[in-house]
């Protein structure tokens, strides 16, 4: 088994949730007001937070890490270490609030990354402390420590993201699987006025579950996996969120644009795939979009 395999058994063990549970019912309390919520999740970025922000404690702490190594540039590594710490508290905002909507192994990895960023932030502070007393061996011991801690729960992260799909778009892992031909979703009279309905998009090897929504003559059609965690949107709702028809997912209440599929209400960060649509002696034709094809 690979180092990073083992994370995966970590991921599996259900006896964790008695403690993660409720620290994830304390988070979403604490972060209070939905508004708030969806600035952390980068709902307004169309990306997720989270790993934007990362890049100033990561950054700040290597560096710091570099100069520590030249003895006249380790007052400004100090400096580093000072704004490593200050970036951190805004990066674990946005981090615990995408994990608090994770899906559960997530959480459960998630918790072990958050253990060690707490780890590592205490050792920089530690580290602060030390030089700020002019105890800068002690200093430079403790920041190479956190330096080592963050670098493992980096490591952490990234399995998070690449194997266990956390912050990714899992509509466009769906939308990848459909066919680049037009797909004939029928006749415009057979779909339902104003809400969401499911169609079949033809796939690759497997058919491709699609969202389509008529307004009237217009019909716009979304891959049915939401972006967030692949929540069924034809079994959703349309509503007018932030001054936009919006589709609304019926697990976490995300809420994709019509018109655009951009998030306007998270947790999901990422747009929902939405394929082009043109009528066709009265049927309704849709394609993947360009950038798949
Ligand atoms: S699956 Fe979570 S909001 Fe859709």
């Amino acid at each position: 088994m690979t180092v990073l395999g083992i994370l995966d058994r970590v991921a599996d063990v259900a006896a964790f949730d008695k403690f993660i549970e409720p620290a994830r019912r304390a988070v979403q309390g604490a972060l209070g007001a939905p508004a708030v919520k969806d600035f952390l999740h980068g709902t307004w970025l169309g990306h997720p937070l989270h790993p934007v922000l990362v890049h100033v404690p990561v950054g700040s702490w290597v560096s710091a890490g570099l100069l520590d190594l030249i003895p006249p540039l380790r007052p400004a590594a100090t400096v580093l270490i000072g704004a490593g710490v200050a970036g951190a508290v805004p990066a674990a905002l946005a981090g615990a609030a995408d994990w608090s909507e994770a899906e559960v192994g997530v959480r459960r990895l998630g918790a072990l990354h958050a253990a060690a960023n707490t780890a590592a932030l205490g050792l920089y502070v530690g580290s602060l402390v030390a030089r700020s007393r002019g105890r800068g061996a002690l200093g430079r011991v403790l920041s190479y420590a956190g330096l080592g801690v963050a670098g493992g729960s980096a490591a952490i992260g990234g399995h998070m993201s690449y194997a266990q799909s956390a912050g990714v778009s899992h509509s466009a892992t769906s939308a990848r699987a459909l066919t680049t031909e037009w797909i004939d979703l029928g006749p415009l009279d057979d779909l339902p006025e104003g809400r969401p309905a499911l169609r079949t998009g033809k796939g690759r090897s497997l058919a491709v579950p699609l969202a389509a929504v008529r307004r009237g003559a217009r019909v716009d059609v979304f891959v049915a996996a939401c972006s967030h965690l692949s929540g069924p949107l034809d079994e959703g709702t349309i509503a007018d969120v932030r001054g936009e028809q919006c589709l609304v997912c019926p697990l976490h209440g995300s809420a994709f644009d019509l018109e655009t599929g951009q998030p306007r209400r998270g947790p999901s960060a990422n747009s929902q795939e939405k394929l082009e649509v043109r009528m066709e002696a009265g049927r309704v034709m849709a394609r993947l979009a360009a950038r798949h094809r």
